[in-house]
């Protein structure tokens, strides 16, 4: 009897010893979150970085091999080539200069003959060199009127593309199931769990309602008590399907950046300035490029784009800060982008 029961605490005993090293492996592989506290004490203001992930989004954003830079003077390129629109104030050693780049940027595997017809370059016969002047058009406007945000780091076409044709962080609007099978209500945009919305329930049309149209109102904090109470013929204040979508922009905003709400809010009071945090601020003109360069640029490519680079809704991919971000408040880094080439730096106008 008392062997038995020496003999059953012995078995609970191993039981034991090896459940725990078992959890204490578990926990070896799975560091947990990493977190550092950013206001003062009491107020919950944190940023977590998981190390679980941290190698991935590293090695996501190491920035592009540099050429070094080309000293201006020399032929303007304008008149070295025969169909020049964009570049043509450049020299002609800083334009050969910046094709390479833009090749190895952009397509390293298919070369020069990825945007052009290597019989005649000045032909603009492929819509990927159509495409191509936009996107300088538009890498110029982000760094000469956008410097509030993107600083002197600027951008380049690798801070998009990273060597790939197309960006992997791009979004289309979500052809999603508008109604649920069998049932006749309608899903309100939501409830679907979209990488739009950072998976959860809120609407999955915060980026085409917030992120295409310049002025398009993301506030919906009411600032007086009774709000309500308005003059006859004035805007109804936002509704609470308005300030989903805002949760939803936000929630996406946060993943692309690989931050939590606090990285810009306090969240006691998520309308206040004086109590959010200087990056509020930065988002807050990266908010106004984005609506910016998917209004005035990427959506009007629509009818130049093949059918196959439509989204399933027939629009025009857009972008959004994972565009840029990808995972890190700072691109790659702050990895510096107009340092090899300047000229992106200017204004095309
Ligand atoms: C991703 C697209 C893209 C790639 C790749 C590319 N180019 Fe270009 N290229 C353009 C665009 C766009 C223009 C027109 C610029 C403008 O209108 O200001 C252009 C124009 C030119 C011109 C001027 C032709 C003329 O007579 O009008 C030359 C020369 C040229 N590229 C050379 C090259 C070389 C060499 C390579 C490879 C090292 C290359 N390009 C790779 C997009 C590209
Ligand atoms: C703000 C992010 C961003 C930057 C910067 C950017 N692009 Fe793009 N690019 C996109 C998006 C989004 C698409 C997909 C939508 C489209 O094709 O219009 C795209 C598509 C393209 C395509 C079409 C590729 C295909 O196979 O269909 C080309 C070519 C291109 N970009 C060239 C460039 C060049 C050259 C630069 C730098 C001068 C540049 N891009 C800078 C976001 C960017
Ligand atoms: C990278 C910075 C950033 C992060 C992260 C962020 N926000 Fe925001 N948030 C902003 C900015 C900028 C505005 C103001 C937009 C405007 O005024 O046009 C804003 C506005 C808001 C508003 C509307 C305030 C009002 O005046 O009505 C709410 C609510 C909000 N955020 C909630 C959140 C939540 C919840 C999260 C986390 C899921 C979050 N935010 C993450 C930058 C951020
Ligand atoms: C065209 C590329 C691009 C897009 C799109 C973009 N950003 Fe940025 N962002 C940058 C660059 C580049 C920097 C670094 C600026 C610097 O070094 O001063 C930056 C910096 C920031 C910072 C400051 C981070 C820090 O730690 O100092 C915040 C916050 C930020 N971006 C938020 C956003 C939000 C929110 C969006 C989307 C609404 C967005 N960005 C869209 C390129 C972009």
């Amino acid at each position: 009897m008392i062997e038995g029961l020496k003999a059953g605490l012995a078995l609970i005993g191993v039981v034991a010893v090896s459940l725990l090293t078992i959890a204490m492996l578990i926990t070896f592989e799975r560091p947990p979150i990493d977190s550092t506290q950013i206001g003062y004490d009491g107020v919950g203001m944190v940023d977590h970085v998981n190390p679980r992930l941290e190698e991935e989004v590293q090695a996501r954003n190491e920035p592009p091999f540099s050429l070094g830079a080309v000293p201006p003077g020399g032929r303007p390129a304008g008149e070295a080539y025969e169909n020049v629109q964009v570049l043509a104030d450049l020299s002609e050693d800083q334009f050969n200069h910046l094709m390479v780049g833009i090749t190895n940027w952009v397509s390293p595997e298919e070369g020069c003959a990825y945007c052009h017809n290597l019989e005649n370059l000045a032909s603009d016969e492929l819509y990927t060199k159509v495409v191509s002047r936009r996107m300088i058009q538009m890498t110029m406007t982000i760094n000469s009127e956008y410097s509030d945000h993107v600083g002197q780091t600027g951008v380049n076409c690798y801070t998009c593309h990273r060597g790939n044709n197309v960006p992997e962080y791009l979004w289309v609007e979500e052809d999603g199931p508008k109604a649920m099978a069998g049932v006749s209500a309608s899903r309100q945009d939501q409830n679907v769990p979209t990488r739009i919305a950072g998976y959860s329930t809120m609407p999955y049309t915060a980026l085409e309602t917030l992120l295409t149209e310049p002025g398009a109102n993301i506030r919906v904090a009411t600032q007086s008590a009774l709000p309500f109470v308005r003059e006859a013929g004035a805007a109804p204040p936002p509704d609470i399907k308005d300030t989903e979508v805002t949760y939803s922009l936000m929630m996406n905003m946060s993943q692309g950046l690989g931050v939590n709400c606090t990285y810009c809010h306090n969240s006691r009071n998520w309308s206040s300035w004086e109590q959010s945090t200087p990056m509020r601020v930065t988002a807050w003109h990266g908010i106004q490029m984005a609506q910016d360069i998917n209004a005035n640029y990427l959506i009007p490519l629509q009818p130049v784009l093949p059918e196959n680079r439509l989204g399933p809704a027939g629009d025009a991919p857009k972008a959004n800060c994972e565009t840029c971000h990808q995972g890190l408040a700072l691109p790659m880094n702050g990895a510096p982008m107009l340092e090899d080439h300047p000229e992106l730096g200017e204004s095309y106008k």
